[in-house]
């Protein structure tokens, strides 16, 4: 009897080694699986809840200092405007003295020479515009009535009208010279 129990227990401690060993491996089989695999998973999954989150944030930055530098800017040539239809209007003021050559020179000028001189078209001097005229004045003002009646650069000869007469051209001259001292 005494054998016969040994050999049983025996052939039971092979079983349960077996069946133990079985489950190790399968346990560590699911260990280094599972090692393997979640971090892949969540790394990837980290990355796709990242990108957009991080691009949102990121696109408005750039825009705040541009918008900010076109405010400042039109600030600028808003308040250029007001100080150039301030300076006209004292231009025009200060010619009401009238003789027959101011009446022709602004019939002249407000005829032909107001399309450029007026918006300071292609870079005319505007009219009443001292910062513009000073430089011209300064080179006498028969060096002017040479320009005007002649052409120089984008000015045309006679602003493009050849059917006035140089003094009308003169008197155009005159008109703006005094509009602009
Ligand atoms: C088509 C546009 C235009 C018209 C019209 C025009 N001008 Fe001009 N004028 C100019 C431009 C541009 C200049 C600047 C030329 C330069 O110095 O390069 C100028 C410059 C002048 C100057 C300064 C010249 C100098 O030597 O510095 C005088 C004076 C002048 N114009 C008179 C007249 C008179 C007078 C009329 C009308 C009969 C007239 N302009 C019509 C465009 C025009």
């Amino acid at each position: 009897m005494s054998n016969t129990n040994s050999s049983f227990l025996n052939s039971l401690k092979g079983i349960l080694l077996t069946v133990v060993g079985i489950v190790v491996v399968l346990l560590l089989q699911h260990f280094v699986f599972s090692l393997k695999s979640q971090p892949q998973t969540s790394n990837t999954e980290i990355e796709k809840r990242i990108q957009p989150l991080a691009s949102v944030v990121i696109t408005p930055l750039p825009k705040q200092p541009s918008t900010a530098v076109t405010t400042t800017e039109a600030t600028a040539s808003a308040q250029n405007k007001v100080s150039d239809t301030t300076s006209t209007s004292s231009g025009t003021k200060e010619s009401v003295a009238s003789n027959d050559n101011t009446q022709v020179g602004k019939k002249t000028f407000e005829a032909i020479c107001t399309g450029c001189h007026s918006s300071g078209a292609l870079g005319a001097p505007k009219f009443g515009n001292k910062k513009d005229w000073a430089p011209r004045i300064a080179q006498g003002i028969n060096a002017l009535y040479h320009s005007a009646i002649n052409g120089k650069n984008s000015m045309p000869a006679k602003g493009g009208n050849p059917s006035l007469t140089d003094a009308e051209v003169k008197a155009a001259v005159d008109y703006m010279v005094t509009a602009a001292k």
